[in-house]
């Protein structure tokens, strides 16, 4: 990671040096769309695109907050963590640390600059690593260690003034914290897959996450890159879409007499299909789909089996295009494009929808001919430049 850019932006505004500086990695759902806060499965990787933000403390209970994407900067005192509506960006931040707050971690304020080479609403987390990387820095400012009960002895620093990196223990509350900041403070009722990714990401390798147990696996992921283009439709999360998928799919499960849609298979759905209305039946199908894709795919990638690891990518796409219904028209030609080319082994959205991006499983030696078709074809149809980039597999944050 590359911290010279936020380590400018924060001498620029503040005039010295910062204490501290982390960062957190955006990530790229790979396989199982919607599947998380449904206790299913999903593959994901965190990718070399990072928020970074560097902070030193002060004494007088404010945050100032400053960042290289908004010309608003935003300042408040920690005792009033409210939204402030010229500075909707900040509201990561605060619901952060409301929760560590809420949790019993002790910190007062601090100067912090914010940098991010993660493009926002592309679907690749932005809002997660903001999160992931609030609670970072709080740690190495006010150090708290976590537990399921709260905060706990804080971690010595070694002689060198680090801290320990964080165990996984600590690092599945950390996701829970700032997921609850997400769904708490922004409004978005989204799973736990962003937060975990962020913080589990190994390189080279696919994140297997179970969502019912809250468990993640790395797999060697397959020697191909990973190409993401952006639609350039901001994808809205907050506006509901995605709340009202969820509550399609949680009430299609209590129809079904279901804790969760992981618990449903086709037959059954198929037969109970009388009990739901169109849209809990078609968001239920796609999700039951989908955990099953991600089974096989799981299966095909143990057994290096790329293309047909690819052809669940697509028929992903397929289904949440159809029956989730969180594609649009700019993704769906991404994905026709890419699937047309020869080097691409797979394709499909990424993410909450509603815009945002595409992932393209790419064979290694056709990537420089992909690019620049893909990009060209994409600005003869939209009229739009597009530029295709290739993601590399990173480790997490923590
Ligand atoms: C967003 C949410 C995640 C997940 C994906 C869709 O990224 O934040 O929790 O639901 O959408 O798979």
């Amino acid at each position: 990671m590359d911290t010279s850019a936020v380590n400018i932006l924060f001498k620029q505004h503040f005039g010295y040096t910062p204490a501290h500086v982390v960062g957190a990695p955006g990530r790229l759902e790979v396989l199982g769309n919607h599947t998380d806060y449904n206790e299913g499965l999903v593959m994901s990787v965190a990718v070399d695109k990072y928020v970074s933000i560097a902070a030193s403390p002060r004494t007088d209970g404010k945050v100032e907050l400053v960042s290289s994407a908004f010309p608003q900067r935003d300042i408040f005192w920690i005792s009033e963590l409210k939204h402030n509506p010229a500075a909707p960006w900040a509201d990561y931040v605060k619901g952060t640390l409301v929760q560590l707050r809420k949790r019993g971690v002790h910190f007062s304020g601090f100067n912090a600059a914010i940098h991010s080479t993660i493009p926002i609403g592309a679907g690749m987390s932005s809002s997660a690593a903001l999160e992931v990387a609030t609670a970072l820095i709080v740690r190495q400012l006010f150090p708290y260690s976590l537990t399921e009960l709260g905060a706990s002895v804080p971690p010595p620093r070694d002689n060198r003034g680090r801290l320990p990196p964080l165990e996984a223990k600590e690092k599945l509350h950390l996701a829970r914290l700032c997921q609850a900041a997400e769904v708490e403070f922004v409004g978005v009722n989204c799973g736990l897959l962003d937060q975990l990714s962020c913080l589990f990401g190994r390189a080279y390798h696919v994140m297997n996450i179970d969502c019912r147990f809250q468990s993640v696996h790395h797999a060697p992921m397959p020697g191909e890159a990973l190409v993401v283009c952006d639609s350039g439709v901001k994808h809205r999360l907050a506006a509901g879409e995605y709340n009202a998928l969820r509550e399609h799919c949680e009430s299609a499960a209590r129809a079904l007499g279901a804790k969760s849609l992981r618990s449903v298979d086709l037959p059954w759905l198929k037969a109970n299909r009388g009990n739901l209305n169109q849209r809990q039946y078609e968001c239920a199908y796609h999700v039951v789909g989908e955990i099953q894709r991600v089974v096989f795919a799981e299966k095909a990638l143990s057994d290096d089996d790329h293309r047909q690891f690819g052809q669940y990518m697509f028929l992903s796409h397929e289904s949440s295009r159809d029956f989730l219904k969180n594609s649009c028209p700019e993704l769906d030609l991404l994905v026709e494009l890419a699937r047309a080319h020869p080097g691409c082994l797979g394709a499909r959205l990424t993410g909450g929808g509603f815009g945002g991006a595409t992932i393209n499983l790419v064979a290694y030696h056709q990537v420089e001919s992909f690019i620049p078709a893909i990009a060209e074809q994409s600005e003869q149809r939209t009229g739009r430049k597009m530029k295709p980039v290739v993601c590399q597999i990173v480790d997490g944050a923590g």
